[in-house]
């Protein structure tokens, strides 16, 4: 085979009519008879494959029979017209290379439909597949999009620390780093665990946010964003939990919550938008696929709008802005309270919202993405600023439909004495985070920040239902192969 380089399906396909050209994939399917065999490969550039028309005569029956599902080949040849329909061009093969063969009897993907199930059982090969292609190469374009609509904006990427010494969120649900040796614990004299002895010479964990970090960055360099994996050990199986998920936190010195909505509501609205004009052919088949399985599901389970249309609406829309108490008082007089229909019911100020309340207020009552603020401080996390009223906090959430909440932030409390009262308040070890409080003692300054789940945004924009469909090789409670 001659030394020519390699062209991308999507430049073959976008290019047309054209010389020879090399290409590389894999092998979608064959159909073949005495005179010809039609080959369609794809290689990830795009959705599409392209169709290669080999001569059983001039490739050889032998070499042939290797081209299978799953094969990866190199072939080069004429681009020419296509006959046949659903493609404009296709490839005249002259020339092809077998680079990796697959059993056909034990390559476990077949060109038929697969469940999501099975293909997470194998998710090492469900990039494989037109639904796995497409969510990653929008997982990228979004990766891509937050980088620009932040740079764009002049804030700048912190690597905050994945290995901490904290747990931001206070929530008790981190995952332990140590090099102790497990078989054989060092004790101190009170008998429990001496850390000292660990590797960094205190109790570390994995991070389940960059946010503090962030905090010190901001207080110097005014606008910045991290974008990091975060960790969680929380024993919720469900559609829209990961143990590893990544998440885009920002944070603005001089920014109060109005400012902080105003950010994440624009942010949103770029990476929808991003993704309908860069991601069109992903979405189309995204689309389609959900139009096909609605088709099979109960009236009352059908998506109202489709993925193309859920997200225009999103980048058309504003989104709707109400107080906890506001949604409280709506949640209250709401028909599935009354008929005693939520699992949790709401009966009074307080109380935490579960993702059945969310998701009523986003998918019956609003129909519209929804931020709430000014929580109770009771359910919040310690650094949120403390509102006049001495019940709630600064603190808002993006509620999304289909999702439930997608982003959470707040303003923080700058205030050094107001934050130790609250650190007291919620048992948070002061000693710890000397350094967080300090930068509350040297120039400290008004400023607010959020975190956006990155996983839900993708499913938001896929139209996936389930979390674990959307990153590579998901973790979660009793699974973390390959
Ligand atoms: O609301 P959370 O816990 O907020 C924070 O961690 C803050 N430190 C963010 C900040 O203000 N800088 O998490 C933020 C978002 C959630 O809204 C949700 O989208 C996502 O992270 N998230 C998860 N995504 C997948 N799996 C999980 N287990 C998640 N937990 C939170
Ligand atoms: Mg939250």
């Amino acid at each position: 085979m001659s030394k020519q380089k390699r062209t991308k399906i999507k430049e073959v396909l976008s290019v047309g009519v054209s010389d020879k050209a090399v290409v590389k994939g894999w092998v979608r399917t064959k159909r073949q008879n005495k005179n010809v065999a039609f080959i369609a490969l794809n290689d990830g550039s795009t959705i599409h494959n392209l169709q290669l028309v080999a001569d059983p005569s001039t490739i050889g029956e032998d070499l042939l029979k290797l081209v299978t599902t799953g094969a990866c080949i190199s072939a080069e040849g004429q681009i020419v017209a296509s006959q046949g329909s659903g493609q404009s061009v296709e490839m005249n093969v002259s020339t092809l290379e077998v680079l990796g063969s697959a059993d056909p009897e034990k390559y476990p993907l077949q060109p038929k439909k697969h469940s999501m199930e099975f293909l997470r059982e194998i998710a090492y090969l469900r990039p494989r597949t037109n639904t796995f292609g497409a969510i990653y190469r929008i997982r990228h374009a979004m990766i891509f999009a937050i980088h620009k609509f932040f740079n764009d904006k002049g804030f700048l990427n912190i690597h905050t620390p994945i290995i901490t010494g904290s747990d931001a969120e206070g929530a008790g649900e981190t995952f332990r780093v140590t090099s102790l040796d497990l078989e054989n614990i060092p004790k101190n004299e009170a008998g429990e665990i001496d850390f000292k002895k660990d590797f960094f010479d205190k109790e570390t964990n994995l991070t389940v946010s960059g946010q503090l970090e962030g905090e010190l960055a901001a207080m110097a360099l005014s606008e910045i964003y991290t974008f990091g994996p975060t960790f969680r050990a929380e024993n919720s199986n469900t559609t829209r939990h990961l143990a590893e998920f990544w998440m885009i936190e920002p944070e603005v010195a001089f920014a109060d919550l109005e400012d902080n909505m105003d950010l994440a509501e624009e942010m949103l609205k770029y990476l929808v938008s991003y993704a309908l004009e860069n991601c069109a052919d992903d979405l189309a088949f995204l689309n389609q696929r959900e139009i096909d399985e609605d088709k099979n599901k109960k009236a009352e389970d059908r998506n109202e709008l489709c993925l193309l249309d859920r997200l225009k609406f999103v980048v058309d829309n504003d989104f709707v802005r109400i107080t906890y108490t506001e949604a409280i008082d709506i949640l209250r007089n709401s028909k599935p309270n009354k008929k005693k229909k939520f699992q949790y019911l709401i009966d009074g100020w307080g109380a935490d919202l579960q993702s059945e309340h969310e998701r009523f207020l986003v998918e019956k009552h609003f129909k519209k993405p929804v931020i709430l603020s000014d929580y109770p401080k009771d359910i919040k996390s310690f650094y949120m600023r403390m509102n006049d009223d001495g019940k709630t906090v600064a603190a808002m959430d993006i509620l999304f439909p289909g999702i439930g909440e997608i982003v959470g932030g707040s303003q923080r409390e700058e205030r050094y004495e107001k934050l130790v009262a609250r650190m007291d308040e919620m048992n948070v070890p002061k000693d710890e985070l000397w350094w967080y409080l300090d930068t509350r003692k040297f120039g400290t300054a008004p400023h607010s920040g959020y975190g956006l789940g990155f996983e839900r945004m993708i499913l938001f924009v896929t139209g996936m239902t389930n979390i674990r469909d959307v990153i590579p090789f998901p973790r979660t409670p009793g699974n973390a192969e390959f």
